[in-house]
């Protein structure tokens, strides 16, 4: 059997259900949009078993996301959406491509969130737009950007608050959405949230336990994610 979809950290597969689908997390880790390749074993493994409990976590608070249930270590099963092409970020301090593009020092704390959305396109490595560019691109309408922007301001809240529970700063992360096939009016949320789409540093040491690890050559990647599972499983209460 073919995948649907394959993409760099996960593989899309078909259902009974035309409007169900199986998402598989791989062991590949990329950075710098695919110029850095690695193979992580149980990479797979850690990613689902947060990102899962973050959706669910996320549900339980009111956002609507494509989730469905756990199959196994690696798999789940999501409701089909069509994605949208916009992808979002939010930051709480400079980092990343935000302290690269400004000059502003990594660590930074921000006034108030800054809500970045980007064109999902590892052929254009995925440029920082605004509005006015996707509705020129016909990406989303200025009604669907009011909605993203918000919801995504509404999930920085609560996972801002329970990733400190866990001892964790949430730094950045990128969201994206989808509208659903049964229903194209509804936009979930899609995709993953795990330490490979996060920032999170640790808040006593400030040591970074996120893919920053893999991209700077850091070590202890898997131990990094391992430790973000193990504080998001006991901050729930798992
Ligand atoms: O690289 P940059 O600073 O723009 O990344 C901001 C946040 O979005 C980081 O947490 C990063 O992991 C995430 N991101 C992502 N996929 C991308 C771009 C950024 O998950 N294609």
């Amino acid at each position: 059997m073919e995948p649907l979809y394959e993409g760099k950290a996960k593989r899309l597969w078909a259902t009974d259900d035309p409007q169900v689908l199986r998402m598989e997390f791989k062991n590949d880790a990329t950075a710098f949009n695919g110029e850095k390749k690695a193979q992580f074993e149980d990479k797979g493994r850690l990613n689902n078993a947060i990102s899962t409990r973050i959706y669910a976590f996320l549900e339980k608070q009111g956002i609507p996301t494509h989730f469905v249930r756990t199959v196994d270590e690696t798999n789940v099963e999501v409701r089909k959406v069509d994605i949208l092409m916009v992808e979002v970020i939010v930051r709480n301090l400079a980092a990343g491509s935000f302290s690269k593009r400004t000059g502003m020092e990594e660590g930074t704390e921000f006034s108030a969130p800054v809500v970045e959305f980007c064109i999902k396109s590892d052929e254009l490595g995925d440029p920082l737009v605004n509005d006015d560019y996707i509705r020129e691109l016909k990406l989303a309408t200025p009604e669907d950007l009011v909605f993203l922007r918000e919801s995504a301001l509404k999930v920085n809240g609560i996972l801002g608050g329970f990733f400190a529970d866990c001892g964790l700063k949430l730094v950045d992360f990128k969201l994206e959405f989808g509208r659903l096939a049964s229903d194209p009016s509804k936009i979930v949320l899609a995709d993953e949230i795990s330490p490979d789409g996060c920032r999170l540093w640790d808040l006593k040491t400030g040591e970074k336990m996120d893919k920053d690890r893999f991209r700077r050559d850091l070590g202890g990647v898997m131990e990094a994610y391992q430790e973000v599972l193990d504080r998001v499983t006991s901050a729930l209460g798992d």
